[in-house]
Order: C-alpha cells, then structure tokens, then sequence
C-alpha cells in the first residue's frame, strides 16, 4: 500500500475555529438499523446528532428483504441453534461469546419494535410468520410485507427517532473525517468535520462519535449495495487511527437478479428457503451434489458452486426455479421481487429467473470490543461498518439487522461513559488541517471509479490468488497516488477517495491471508491454515496486521 494511503489525516485542508460550530454529546454518522438503534439508547444519557449522507430512508437497512433471525420464545435449546449455526457458518472465526450475546439480545429488541409499532407478517393463526434461508436449520427468520423487511424497519425506528426530543436527525450530510486534536493514541475523537449542500462545512463536536455508515459494497462492480456505499466509515476511523480488521471477508450473496445491463437486484435467500432450486441452462440443479443441505448450503458455499458452474459452462448467469410453487404464491410472499422481474418481463411462475452471485456484506470493518468501543477514545462503531466478531469468517443469513438491533443498543448505551465528570465542557479545539496543492494533472472521478470497481470485482471477488492480488495492489497504488493526494469540494471525490482505501485495506488483508476460509477463497492457498485462525487488524503505518486469536470455545469447522 503506497506511503499516501497512510500519510493523509484529513481530505480537505481547514481551520476549525472558521467554521460553523454545532455541539452534541453522542455524534452518529448512520442512519441505517444500528446508527438509528443506537442514536435511541444514546438519547437517554444526552442529546444526539444522526448524520444521513442522503435521504434516512435510502440505506442497506431500508432495502433489506429476507429479514431479522431471531428466536421469539424463551427455549434455551432454540437460542443454542441459532448460536450453532452462526458459528458453523462463521468458518473457525466467530466469536462464541459475542454470538451468544447477540444471539439471546434478540428477543427483548424484537418486543420493542413491536411496541414501537413494527408490523410482522403473521400467518394464518395470527403468529408471527417465521422464514428460512441459507445456513440455518429452523425457520427463524422475521419479515415483513412479504420481502420488505427493511423499509418496515426503517419507518419503525425512523418513527421512534422522530418521537425522541434529544435525538436530531441531518439528512443529506456528508461526514468527511473524524476529529482528534493530536495523532497520538490518547488523544480523543471529538466529532467530526460534515458538509452540507445547503450549510457547506461545519464542526460537529461530541464527546462520543460512533460510526454506524454501514458496508463497502460499492468497491464492487457487481453488488447488491445501494449507490454511496463505499466504506466512508471505515475509510474515516482508519485515518483518525483506529484499526481496521478482517477486510478480506467480503461476503457474495448468490442471488443477484441478472439482466444484462441493469442495475443489479436482489432476489432474496427466502425464495430458496421457500423450496426454490438453482438451476443451470439445462434446467439441473447443480447444488444437490455440492452441500448436503443443498440450495441452503451457507451463502460462501452456494457463491463457489455458481462460479464453478459458470466457469464449467462459460455462461454468464445460472437461474432460480420457482416455477413449481403453489399458484400466486411467490407474488404473494414475494411483492416486491414480483413486481422487479415484471419490469423484465419475467414471471417466475413461468420463467426461470436469471442470477448470479455478487457483492453483498462487509464482515470485517472498524474493530471494536463487545460494547462497540474502538481503540480510539471517544470512538465507536456498531453495524456493519463494525467488525464486532460475531460473523467470523462467513455471516449466516438475516444476522446482520439483528447485529444493527443489539449490538447497536449496546454501543449507544455505553458511548454514555464518555461523559463521566472530569471530561471537561465541550468547546471548540484548534484543529488545523494543511494539505499541500497537488503536483499532479486532472482527473476523471467516474474512470477512476469504474476502473477500480472493475478490478475489484475481478481479482478480489470469490476467487482470488496472490499473483493477481498484487497486480491489482499496484494499480490501487497508481491510481491512489494520483487520487489521494488532490483536494475535491463534493462527495463524489471524497467518496472515490475512500473506496480506494477501503480497496487498499481489503487488498492488503487478502494478500496476508495465505489460507481459504469462509467467503476468502484463495487459489494459490486453497485450504483453512490454523496459522490463520486468527482475526487481523490493520492501523495506519503498520506493514503487518496485529493479530488477535478467537476464544477456544468457537468450535465451527472452516467451510
Ligand atoms: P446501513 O443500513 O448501510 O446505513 C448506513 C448509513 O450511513 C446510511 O444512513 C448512510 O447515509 C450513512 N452514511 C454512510 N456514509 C456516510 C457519510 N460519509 N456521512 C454521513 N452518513 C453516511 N441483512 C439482514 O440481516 N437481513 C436481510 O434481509 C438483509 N437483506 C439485505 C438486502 C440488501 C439488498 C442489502 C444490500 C443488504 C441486506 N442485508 C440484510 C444486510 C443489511 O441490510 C445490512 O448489513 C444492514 O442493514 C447494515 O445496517 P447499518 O446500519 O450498519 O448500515
Ligand atoms: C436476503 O434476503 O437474501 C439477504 C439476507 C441477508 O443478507 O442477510
């Protein structure tokens, strides 16, 4: 990874003391589940900012279709599945007791939302609906209106924001960098610098910032990601000094709506879970001999047998088959799924459905401890621009809103630790931010975007090898130099700015991991290396990650 990458603190030069300032005691950047979870246990101890980059109801969160996993009833042997399978998924990399937190914190979350006025599905008996997707052995899966899970959640806790006098919600505000008043790694986060189109810079001071801005998916050409996912969170923390940890799992999700030339949609794991087969152009299912659970093998393992078989076939896409459910069943469970094919002209009662795998979920990401904090003080994150341990290696389906629920109630409830007496008043500090005038010539932003998507999905994607890795760590490295050292006035740049860093960190982070493990799967090092049964944490101008090893007790085999 280029010096640059590295020596960069801030995006944009600037004096703190000119700019507007605006104070709070909890600063959230995410308005997605965790940062909206979170800001809601924040509001009890002190008032807090949401900080949106764009509309509160365009998130990962909102799209969300399958669901939350949880267990509803108070069986310990139910809990103990759940546990089991996020570990099995997980690869060997869990972390047992954070899956078991996790894991029993869902049932007080889901009662709240129900309180707060979320609507489940139900079935004919007036329970709660329960779903199933891949890796799990029950139905355990929430959902609401069929596959919008996501957009019922948001306007839920969006509802619960709004009813919360200490909470202030920003839309369309973009967070640059975070605030320390020195480099050193005692020197507290204090906010962070935000621009507005309406408003342009301004300080945002809080005694507690946490980072809830969600995955990197964007880094990808193929993904499943709404537009302005491209790991800012991550970008930001790593350049205030916090570490960054296990970049290299990126998780595939299988079923991606395929038309060529538009934009990519998920088709959710439910359907498979409903008894729908994946199927090559010969209409046979290839997954009956590749899992013993088949189509709901866990998500790395499906991914693998797609790219296998389309590399067996030169093919471009394989197909789900749901042709043999009930009549009006799929439009009925499926609402939103229905009416996207219909714009393709696709009817899944009659129509196979084309797909393929692509990017879907961050696992690594800011690290932090089991209540959300960073090593920098006066930081956290939660969500999945986090790396709380709890995924592993591999993320079992419907786990990560449920990871947003609790693990984001968790870390806005202790973030309150930052106003112990002794932390003095909150007032504006001299930060000053000089970055010398690039040397270099002009650029053009979507190339250098497009291009780096492009080889990310190519040679960072669900196979990947060591030669091909350092190829694409030299072209980060080029376009970086040229990238990273230039002052942008929008988003856009800055967002570019981030995605190769992000891309950067997730290179690097795969090229260490000389082994396979979950969604990392290296040609070179095709096998699970107990050497690398470890999680590694990357911090700015360390050439070699600090490792921390998982607690004995995650027993989960690699997959
Ligand atoms: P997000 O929901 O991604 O929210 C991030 C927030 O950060 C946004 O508000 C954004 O505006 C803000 N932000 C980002 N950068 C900045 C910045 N620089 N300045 C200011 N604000 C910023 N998981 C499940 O468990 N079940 C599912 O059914 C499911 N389905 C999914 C379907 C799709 C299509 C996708 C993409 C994901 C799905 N996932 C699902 C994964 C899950 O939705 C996400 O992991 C989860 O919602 C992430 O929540 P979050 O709060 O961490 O971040
Ligand atoms: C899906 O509905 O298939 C996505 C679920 C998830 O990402 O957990």
């Amino acid at each position: 990874m280029h010096a640059l990458f590295d020596e960069r603190r801030y995006l944009i030069p600037f004096r703190a003391s000119l700019l507007p300032q605006i104070f709070c005691d909890t600063l959230i950047v995410g308005s997605g589940v965790a940062g909206l979870r979170a800001a809601i246990a924040a509001a009890e101890h002190g008032e807090v900012i949401v900080l949106a980059k764009g509309d509160i109801r365009k998130s990962s969160t909102a799209w969300a279709q399958g669901g939350i996993a949880a267990v509803l009833g108070t069986s310990e042997q139910a809990v103990r599945m759940h546990v089991e399978d996020t570990i099995d998924t997980g690869g060997g990399l869990c972390d047992a007791s954070i899956v078991q937190s996790t894991v029993a914190g869902a049932r007080p979350r889901i009662e709240e939302l129900r309180r707060w006025g979320m609507r489940f599905d139900v079935n004919e008996e007036g329970e709660i609906s329960l779903g199933r997707e891949g890796g799990h052995r029950e139905s355990r899966i929430l959902h609401s209106d069929g596959d919008a899970t996501g957009r019922e959640l948001v306007r839920c806790l969006g509802q619960q924001v709004q009813r919360t006098a200490a909470i202030r919600v920003f839309e369309n505000c973009f967070a640059l960098d975070l605030l320390t008043v020195s480099d050193g790694d005692n020197s507290p986060v204090v906010g962070a610098i935000t621009h507005h189109p309406k408003y342009g810079l301004q300080m945002i001071w809080a005694w507690a910032t946490i980072i809830a801005t969600g995955g990197a998916g964007g880094v990808y050409r193929e993904t499943t990601n709404p537009a302005g996912t491209t790991g800012d969170g991550i970008a930001m923390a790593y350049r205030a000094g916090a570490a960054a940890a296990d970049m290299a799992f990126i998780q595939f999700h299988p079923t991606t709506l395929y038309v060529a030339g538009a934009e990519r949609s998920l088709i959710t794991e439910a359907v498979r879970g409903e008894g729908a087969h994946l199927v090559d152009r010969r209409g046979e299912r290839f997954m009956l001999g590749a899992h013993p659970m088949a189509e709901l093998a866990p998500r790395d393992v499906v991914s693998r047998a797609i790219i296998d078989q389309l590399a067996d076939t030169g093919d471009s896409h394989v197909f789900l088959d749901a042709r043999h459910f009930k009549p009006g069943f799929f439009a009925e469970r499926f609402p939103g799924i229905a009416a996207q094919l219909a714009r393709f002209d696709i009817d899944p009662e009659h129509d196979l459905i084309p797909v393929q795998p692509s990017a879907h979920y961050t696992i690594g990401g800011i690290h932090v401890d089991a209540e959300g904090r960073t090593n920098r003080p006066g930081l956290y994150a939660c969500g999945e621009a986090a790396c709380s341990r709890l995924h592993g290696a591999n993320r079992l389906a419907s786990n990560s809103l449920l990871e947003g629920l609790v693990r984001g109630e968790i870390t806005g409830r202790t973030c309150a630790e930052q106003r112990e007496p002794g932390n003095g008043p909150r007032t504006p500090k001299r930060i000053i931010s000089d970055i010398a005038l690039s040397e270099h010539g002009g650029l053009d932003l979507t190339d250098v975007r497009s291009s780096l998507r492009s080889v990310v999905w190519r040679h960072l994607g669900i196979t990947r090898s060591g030669q091909t890795m350092s190829d694409v760590r030299d072209m980060i490295d080029f376009w970086g130099r040229y990238t990273l050292d230039k002052i942008f006035d929008d988003p856009m740049g800055w967002e570019t700015q981030n995605m190769l860093l992000v891309a950067a960190l997730i290179c690097k982070s795969a090229l260490w991991r000389q082994e396979s493990r979950g969604v990392h799967n290296r040609r070179d090092f095709p096998d699970a290396r107990e050497a690398f049964r470890c999680h590694d944490l990357w911090r700015k101008g360390q050439s070699e990650p600090a490792t921390i090893d998982v607690p004995t007790v995650a027993t989960g085999a690699p997959t």
